[in-house]
C-alpha cells in the first residue's frame, strides 16, 4: 500500500504514521504529504522526515472541485490508493470522495456523531461534557461523517483544564490512528452497509 497524508497544521499525527512506517509497525509506504498552507509546520516536519511534501495553493484554482482534481492528479500519478486526514482543514469535494470509496481516513478529536465540525474538543469542552473521545473513521460526502474503525473515550475528569484535555487527546491520537492505518494496510477493514468490521 502507497499512501498520502493531508494535512494543514501542527502535523503530529502525520509524524506519528511517519514513524509507525519507518519502524516497520505500519506495512505500507507513506509517499507523500499535501498541504493546502504554505507555512503550515507539518511541511517541515516532512522534510525532517525526507518524506516527499508538497503545498497546493488554493488560490491557484478557481473552485474547489478544480483543486481538488489537481490533488487527484498527484495522487494518481505518484500510484497513491489511499489517503489519510491529519489536521486537513479543507472540505473534500464529493467527486474525489467519490474516486477512493473506504479508501481515505480522518481522524477527528470527538466521539461522533457528536460535535463533527472545527474545534469540537473545545465545545465539548465548554458544554459541560463529562466523556469525549476519539474517532477515527472513513470519509464519505458528509464532513466528519463516515463508517466509523476505531473509537476511544476519554472522562472530562472534575477540575481538568483544556490544556490538559488537548494533552490526553493528541495521546490516544498517537495511538489510534497508526493502529487504524496499520489494520487498513493489513487488509483487516471490511465495510459492510457503513459498518466496518475488523478481521483480527
Ligand atoms: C487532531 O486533533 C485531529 O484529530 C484533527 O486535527 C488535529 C490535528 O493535529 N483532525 P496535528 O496537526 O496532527 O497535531
Amino acid at each position: 500500500m502507497k499512501f498520502a497524508v493531508l494535512a494543514s497544521g501542527n502535523g503530529s499525527n502525520f509524524e506519528v504514521l511517519a514513524r509507525s512506517v519507518r519502524s516497520g509497525s505500519i506495512p505500507a509506504e507513506l509517499a507523500l504529504l499535501l498541504s493546502d498552507k504554505k507555512n503550515a509546520y507539518v511541511r517541515q516536519r516532512a522534510r525532517n522526515l525526507q518524506i516527499p511534501e508538497q503545498w497546493l495553493n488554493p488560490q491557484d484554482f478557481p473552485d474547489r472541485r478544480a483543486y481538488d482534481q489537481a490533488l487527484k492528479e498527484i495522487l494518481t500519478r505518484e500510484g497513491i490508493d489511499f489517503v489519510a486526514l491529519a489536521g486537513y482543514m479543507r472540505i473534500l469535494s464529493a467527486e474525489f470522495v467519490r474516486s477512493y470509496p473506504n479508501k481515505i481516513m480522518n481522524i477527528h478529536p470527538a466521539l461522533l456523531p457528536s460535535f463533527p465540525g472545527t474545534d469540537s474538543l473545545y465545545r465539548a469542552y465548554r458544554h459541560g461534557c463529562k466523556v469525549t473521545g476519539v474517532t477515527v473513521h472513513f470519509v464519505d460526502e458528509q464532513v466528519d461523517h463516515g463508517p466509523i474503525i476505531l473509537q476511544q473515550p476519554l472522562l472530562i475528569t472534575p477540575g481538568m483544564t483544556y490544556e490538559e484535555l488537548e494533552t490526553r487527546v493528541h495521546e490516544i491520537e498517537h495511538q489510534l490512528y497508526p493502529h487504524a492505518v496499520r489494520l487498513y494496510a493489513a487488509g483487516k477493514l471490511l465495510v459492510k452497509k457503513n459498518h466496518v468490521e475488523i478481521a483480527e
